[in-house]
């Protein structure tokens, strides 16, 4: 993200005012040009991420498995797998996008507390031996796989994802996104680990232990709860390690980036400090599996809005608020979480005086907000939201009966894909 000397914003080195243009000459159609609320992401800058992670393994044996809930557009899971990337999925949907992306069975992992059968069937039964490993978050699962790959005549591998029961204060990051403490949904707790160990021997014709998993929460900005949590991984691997034939062990995502407060830990950072703490542990000749999202995405896309009005109330204090055509089913992280993007203009006039307004969306609830940030004082038409490139379309809705937001892909200082918004009558449609 750069401001350009003319004032303009420009991600990817596209001038963000300049997308229309850009888009017609993509597709030739006015009626596929970008318009608001759109995500634009820059595909070389997630490249970039991809690579700097993948070379803090020096040559040891891994995967990096994008969390592909963290952004499940087509080009961007491609060119995260064109950096070597797998994918972590959490759906039979994501299951079957990630391999329409290009990512091979053997570099799928399979997490989620509450996996359909069916969902169950499509990651034992794809290619030639079914996925990577399905995580296998509670004990009574085990028999569940077993008895769908039995139905299939085949053996599933799995890993076991335990809950680390890190200290929640510890994991210092919004609860609702900590999950490895005690009363987190996820994982099979460090006291029923022994009961897990029975069932997966009960299950052995069908069921192959392959490894050992946990995800500490997710936007960690310092290395310590990641550590805590993968020395769980490591110590519980190494216990099973006599009866098991262990391939890797898998510490997670959950890497943090910065949204404006800082981020003093890269990527790497997280991968350097596991890959020595299992050295310590003994554990070396295994791989090392990680799963990041939002690390790898996040900061590489926008939100591009344009500002529908102003409404300023008089009184003391006067009260600023700026509307934009983007909401909270565009982007639903500052009402669920409380999460703050920064938001900027897209054009910046020199010298203009900034003042404080609350960015609003046009959804009919007081959580369609935004925040409080400094614009300036005179018209602004359009703004840009940061570090949208992770949660954001992937969670959006269409709550108000409003369409999805459009997306705009960049690679080479151009417009490589666009995914159009879809017309207003779509919903109705759908919904009459
Ligand atoms: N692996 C597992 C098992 C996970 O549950 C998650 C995220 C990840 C990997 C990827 O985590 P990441 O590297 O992206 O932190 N919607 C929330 C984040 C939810 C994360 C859920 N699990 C947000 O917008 O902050």
């Amino acid at each position: 993200m750069t401001r350009l000397p003319s004032g303009e914003l420009a991600l990817g080195g596209v001038p963000l005012g300049d997308l229309s243009r850009q888009s017609a000459e993509v597709g030739g159609d006015a009626g596929a040009r970008v318009g608001t609320p759109t995500y634009v992401y820059d595909l070389d800058g997630m490249a970039r991420e991809a690579r700097e992670l993948e070379d803090a393994f020096e040559g040891t044996p891994h995967l990096v498995a994008f969390a592909v809930k963290a952004n499940s557009a087509g080009p961007i899971v491609r060119a995260l797998v064109a950096e070597g990337c797998g994918a972590d999925v959490v759906s039979g949907a994501e299951l079957l996008l990630a391999m329409r992306c290009g990512v091979s069975p053997e570099r799928l992992v399979y997490s989620g507390v509450a996996k359909r059968d069916d969902e169950l069937d499509l990651a034992i039964g794809v290619g030639d031996a079914g996925i990577r490993a399905i995580n296998v978050e509670s004990v009574e699962e085990i028999p569940r796989i077993a008895a769908r790959a039995a139905a299939q005549g085949r053996v599933a591998r799995v890993t076991l994802r335990i809950n680390p029961g890190v200290d929640a204060d510890e994991l210092d990051t919004h609860s609702y996104i900590a999950t490895g403490h005690d009363e987190a949904k996820f994982g099979v707790p460090l006291p029923s680990v022994a009961d897990a160990v029975a069932a997966l021997d009960a299950a052995r014709s069908n069921v192959h232990l392959v490894g050992v998993t946990s995800h500490a929460g997710s936007q960690l900005t310092s290395v310590e709860a990641y550590l805590a949590s993968a020395r769980a991984v490591f110590e519980t691997a190494k216990s099973l390690r006599p009866r098991f034939a262990l391939e890797f062990v898998d510490t997670g995502g959950g890497f943090g980036i910065d949204y404006g407060d800082g981020c003093p830990v890269r990527p790497a950072d997280f991968i350097r400090a596991a890959r020595a703490a299992q050295r310590e542990h003994g554990l070396g000749d295994l791989a090392l599996y990680c799963e990041p999202g939002r690390a790898l995405v996040g900061a590489h896309g926008v939100l591009l809005a344009k500002v529908i009005q102003r409404k300023i109330a008089a009184g003391e204090p006067t009260r600023r608020w700026l509307m934009i055509d983007a909401g909270m089913n565009d982007l639903m992280r500052p009402a669920l979480y409380q999460a703050r993007h920064r938001i900027v203009p897209v054009v910046m006039e020199a010298g203009a005086r900034l003042l404080p307004f609350r960015v609003v969306g046009p959804v009919c609830e007081s959580s369609d907000d935004f925040g409080v940030h400094d614009l300036p004082e005179g018209d602004v038409a359009e703004v840009a939201l940061l570090d949208a490139g992770a949660y954001g379309y992937s969670m959006s809705s269409r709550y108000n009966g409003r369409p999805l937001p459009a997306e705009a892909f960049l690679r080479g200082g151009v417009v490589a894909a666009l995914h159009p918004r879809k017309p207003i009558t779509d919903w109705v449609d759908d919904r009459r």
